[in-house]
């Protein structure tokens, strides 16, 4: 059967973000995530007044290409209400990952807050893998911003990205 074809009883999850950009940590979850639904939609969320490295476009392009090799994952991306969103495409589960006790604040908040909005939407944690549990996006760019090297922490395709994005503002600002 065809997993992306509507039906009732196949599970959908939203996995949200700004992945600006896409980490490895994020990759390892969207694999891992894509074992447990039979569509994982990755989001991104567009918010440009967030000012981010990369325009949505790009980010999606970013997404898109390192989420290729799983055929049951999907990108699209939101803006606004991310409950509204999940429901629109009939998911029923927010994918989230939990690198330290740290981020448990913050996601614990959201998940309640979600579920006030839509209780039948779930939220699942994910243990990220130990491997890539001190990588985030904004620390990715900053060592890569002060002549770091961030090879194993991101997709070859994101690094050169960021090579060629930081090389512009460089220029621009020289
Ligand atoms: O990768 P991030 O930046 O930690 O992802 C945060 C994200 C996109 C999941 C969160 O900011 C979000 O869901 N934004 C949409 C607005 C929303 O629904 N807010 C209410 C829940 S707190």
């Amino acid at each position: 059967m065809n997993s992306r074809l509507p039906c009732e009883s196949s599970r959908i999850a939203i996995y949200p973000g700004s992945f600006d950009p896409i980490t490895n940590g994020h990759l390892d979850l969207i694999q891992r995530g894509s074992r447990l639904f039979d569509r994982l939609i990755v989001s991104i969320l567009r918010n440009e007044s967030k000012e981010p490295l990369f325009s949505a476009a790009e980010r999606i392009e970013m997404v898109r290409e390192a989420a290729a090799p799983y055929s049951n994952v999907e990108v699209d991306s939101f803006d606004g209400l991310l409950v509204e969103h999940a429901g629109d495409h009939a998911a029923t589960a927010i994918l989230r990952g939990i690198r330290a006790i740290s981020d448990y604040e913050y996601e614990l908040q959201m998940a309640l807050m979600n579920r006030r909005l839509r209780p039948e939407i779930e939220t699942l944690f994910m243990m990220s893998n130990e491997a890539y549990s001190f990588i985030s996006s904004r620390m990715v760019k900053e060592v890569f911003s002060l002549g770091g090297n961030i090879s194993g922490l991101v997709p070859p395709p994101v690094e050169a990205r960021m090579r060629e994005r930081f090389s512009k503002i460089k220029h621009k600002g020289a």
